[in-house]
């Protein structure tokens, strides 16, 4: 069945405290970006990859698949939240054919498990909507305006959600037709949109250790030792 991804890349690593965009990140001589759209490439069943950048990085973008020769690759314009980005990625998606599936992953997320792909992608087309999760590593706690402890959430009941995230096309397509301004804004879940627009429940898959998102400055350096592994 047709499958496609979305790959957000649209943000500015403010995070990272560098000037230039994390996924724009040079390892080994190839921005960090291109590691994760091959090895997309790679997957057979993938057909389209539609990268979704801020405006003033479309050029770079279109430079990096040039240089790269990346083939499967279409570039679209990003919006000012990661939803608005998506939401732009899935609407280009309609416009040349719809996929049965859609796996929305970060570009920063260089290590996709093709195993893990595979098992989204059919748990999305079985049931609407399915995302990859992994143990929480800190517990997550709500603190007051004044900055004391509100409450604490029970570590062991919860999990981090990760990516890659799939969906039926119809389900995340309508998902953003009817989500709010506020979703848009504030949101990052979108299997949460999915459930919340469309009541489609999300299938939750366990994800390896390697799905964690270069996020810090310090990650750049995991990341390079990673792909040098990766590569030798
Ligand atoms: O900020 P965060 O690390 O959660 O971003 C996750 C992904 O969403 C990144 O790949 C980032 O480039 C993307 N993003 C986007 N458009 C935005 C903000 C973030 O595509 N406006």
């Amino acid at each position: 069945f047709p499958v496609s991804v979305v790959l957000p890349a649209g943000g500015t690593g403010e995070r990272t405290g560098l000037q230039t965009p994390k996924q724009f990140c040079c390892f080994l001589g190839r921005p960090l970006i291109s590691y994760t759209i091959e090895s997309f490439e790679r997957v057979l069943w993938i057909q389209t990859v539609v990268v979704v950048v801020a405006k003033e990085n479309i050029g770079l973008m279109t430079d990096i698949i040039q240089r790269f020769q990346h083939k499967k690759v279409r570039v679209v314009a990003g919006g000012s939240t990661r939803h608005r980005s998506i939401c732009n990625g899935v609407m280009a998606l309609g416009e040349e054919g719809k996929p049965k599936v859609v796996i929305i992953h970060d570009a920063v997320r260089p290590f996709v498990d093709e195993n893990l792909l595979y098992q989204i992608a059919v748990a999305a087309k079985e049931q609407g909507a399915a995302g990859a999760i992994r143990p929480l590593v800190s517990t997550v706690i709500a603190t007051t305006s004044e900055g004391y402890l509100d409450h604490s959430l029970e570590r062991a009941k919860y999990r981090a959600s990760e990516m890659p995230q799939g969906f039926r096309y119809d389900v995340i397509h309508q998902a953003y037709q009817r989500c709010t301004e506020s979703d848009f804004e504030f949101g990052t879940e979108c299997l949460h949109l999915a459930l919340q627009y469309c009541g489609t429940n999300a299938k939750l898959i366990d994800g390896p250790p390697s799905l964690w998102k270069v996020t810090y400055k310090r990650d750049l350096a995991a990341a390079e030792s990673i792909i040098k592994e990766t590569l030798s």
